[in-house]
């Protein structure tokens, strides 16, 4: 009898650690927010060797008085792996052995002068804009509004982001870096593209994805189709162009689209209106149209929990801001064929996207 109620007493703590574990995850995003809005990434990166906390508060130029709440922060984030500490020399005095704060690799990905520098998604998605709504989620799964961003700000996300260009700029530049990211992994596929002479890449953003396209194959017209606000003035090539436009309206036309990250903001009557769109943009099936899609793929059966919890997040976070929702392979399959495309293939990526080719 007393084994089995130690047992259950250590199931109970067990429980109530993970309960509190989970009330209190947003303190590492608030932790990472706050580092990245301290620079602290940079800084350790320029000092070129592992940082003492004493160094760090002196480049910080902050209050002697704060070392100790600095420690802290440090801990936690060491703790999450955003940094890691590294044994330095031995403090004779104090006995001890010093340890410097180093960068990992996710926050190598924090550096304001890498091209996959995700600060700026760090600052918008924790902004209060975005994080706002979700304190009344559950006011509007009662509700009747389209959003919890509508519910909360009264209008809906891209009416804000018309509004508020500082805001958007930022997204656009957080878009920008990861697709500096992912155009690495379509590099590795660019079989993709044999046969293509002309490309268009619908909600393309500032053009990152597409201009690493058009640098590989110089003989390719390549176009951006995105809001007129968002490539207004962009530096244009010999083989890229940008044009402002609503793809629900028009979609140039071309051998073949791309779209990445895009669809994902979308419902599912929303997708359908912008796959037919594509649909009769390119080719027909004997003519090699062909659409190339960068997109996640839920498959919370087969993959990695941690790949998967974050592919779930984001889910999340498009249904908060923008009614748009993360799919996994039936619910693209229905979405392909209502748009009347007959086939696809779908190809698994090391990243959170995979590519999903699409033919008439
Ligand atoms: C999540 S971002 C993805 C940007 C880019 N594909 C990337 O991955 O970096 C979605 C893009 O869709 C664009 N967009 C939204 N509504 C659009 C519309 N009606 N027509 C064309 N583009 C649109 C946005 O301006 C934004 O650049």
């Amino acid at each position: 009898m007393e084994v089995d109620q130690g047992h259950e007493n250590s199931e109970l703590f067990k429980a109530q650690c993970k309960l509190y574990k989970h009330i209190y995850y947003f303190i590492e995003s608030m932790s990472l927010k706050c580092a990245v809005q301290l620079g602290i990434p940079d800084i350790i990166h320029k000092h070129n060797q592992p940082i003492t906390l004493p160094q760090l508060v002196s480049a910080l130029d902050i209050p002697v008085s704060k070392a100790n709440f600095l420690q802290r922060l440090m801990r936690i984030l060491v703790h999450s792996g955003v940094f890691d500490t590294t044994k330095m020399h031995e403090n004779q005095e104090e006995e001890e052995e010093e340890e410097g704060y180093v960068l990992t690799s996710s926050s190598r990905l924090l550096l304001i002068d890498s091209p996959t520098n995700l600060s700026p998604a760090v600052i918008a998605m924790l902004d209060p804009v975005l994080m706002s709504p979700w304190f009344s989620l559950g006011e509007w799964i009662q509700g009747k509004d389209s959003t919890p961003f509508e519910a909360y700000h009264g209008m809906s996300f891209w009416e804000y982001g018309k509004r508020n260009i500082k805001f958007i700029n930022n997204l656009n530049k957080a878009m920008a870096s990861d697709s500096q990211l992912v155009s690495l992994v379509v590099k590795e596929h660019m079989e993709i593209f044999e046969s293509v002479d002309s490309l268009v890449d619908v909600g393309g953003g500032t053009g990152t994805l597409a201009r690493s396209i058009a640098d590989a194959y110089p003989h390719m017209k390549c176009t951006v189709l995105d809001l007129p606000q968002v490539v207004a003035n962009l530096p244009e090539s010999e083989n890229l162009k940008f044009v402002g436009g609503d793809m629900f309206k028009s979609i140039p036309s071309a051998d073949a689209i791309i779209i990445k990250s895009v669809l994902l903001n979308w419902s599912d009557e929303d997708c359908i209106k912008i796959l037919k769109r594509c649909r009769v943009a390119i080719p027909s099936k004997d003519e090699g149209g062909k659409l190339v899609l960068v997109e996640m793929v839920i498959n919370d059966k087969k993959d990695e929990h941690e790949l998967t919890k974050t592919r779930l997040f984001v889910d999340m976070e498009m249904m908060l801001i923008c009614n748009g929702r993360g799919r996994n392979e039936k619910e693209w399959r229905k979405l392909f064929l209502e748009a009347g495309f007959s086939h696809y293939k779908i190809t698994a990526t090391s990243g959170l996207n995979s590519i999903i080719m699409v033919y008439p």
